[in-house]
């Protein structure tokens, strides 16, 4: 008999707090954080290594299968991502990968390729998985939905912090065209663009603090695991 794991889905723009919310929720219910992103970034940061350009479709799919992406989550919570048996978990964080990983993210090559790998870890974990098209695509039977949001100003201000952080000195100018551009690439694109699923329930963030966000998210997450 199988067992069935439960399936928390959070789609939403760049810059939203995903990853922040995910992690916590996943923390709180000992379930196995995905972050999807991470992995559309291991594929942009291996089209950049072989020098392809992100949206060079022949190119990409002549190395697509050159590609093994394993996942290891060790002690340190850190979702780590391993590109042909390297470690690439701190090389794919910057803006320029963030770039690739929308431009390489748009090829049906990449999207086939991914996709098994999203749903395996779904059919054999609890897991609370975030990306662009997880509630609608990767795992349409989620239990929870959540696309969240906020205006793009907050994001590329949230964004900009969390780089100064890193010792990035992209401008908060910089910062916010790069996330508008990001947006409307993965919004428009033909395969699995970013969208709300019909059934997620949308969350703005806005004017919310973190504390704030994750307590919606919480009462969201508990009302539907309940039904
Ligand atoms: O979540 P992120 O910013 O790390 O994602 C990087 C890019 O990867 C994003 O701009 C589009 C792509 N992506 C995607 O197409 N589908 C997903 N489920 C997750 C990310």
């Amino acid at each position: 008999m199988s067992k069935k794991f439960h399936a928390i889905a959070i789609d939403g723009p760049a810059g939203a707090g995903k990853s922040t919310m995910a992690k916590r929720i996943a923390k709180e219910l000992g379930y196995v954080y995905v972050d999807t992103g991470a992995i559309y970034r291991t594929v942009g940061y291996y089209v950049w290594l072989c020098g392809i350009g992100g949206r060079d479709v022949d190119g990409v799919t002549r190395l697509i299968d050159e590609v093994n992406i394993s996942i290891e989550y060790p002690e340190d919570g850190l979702q780590h991502m391993i590109l042909n048996g390297k470690d690439v978990t701190g090389e794919i964080r910057t803006p320029e990968m963030s770039s690739y990983a929308s431009q390489v993210s748009a090829h049906k090559c990449v999207r086939d390729f991914l996709l098994d790998t999203q749903r395996e870890l779904a059919r054999t974990h609890n897991v609370v998985m975030d990306g662009r098209d997880i509630g609608t695509v990767v795992l349409p039977d989620a239990e929870v939905k959540i696309f969240l949001t906020a205006s793009p100003e907050v994001r590329a201000r949230r964004r900009y912090i969390e780089l100064q952080e890193k010792g990035v000195s992209d401008s908060y100018e910089k910062v916010l065209a790069d996330m508008k551009q990001r947006d409307l690439q993965d919004s428009t694109r033909p395969i699995a663009p970013l969208k709300q699923a019909k059934d997620a329930v949308l969350l703005d963030t806005s004017s919310m603090t973190l504390e704030e966000s994750v307590e919606a998210i919480k009462s969201i997450v508990e009302e539907k695991l309940a039904k």
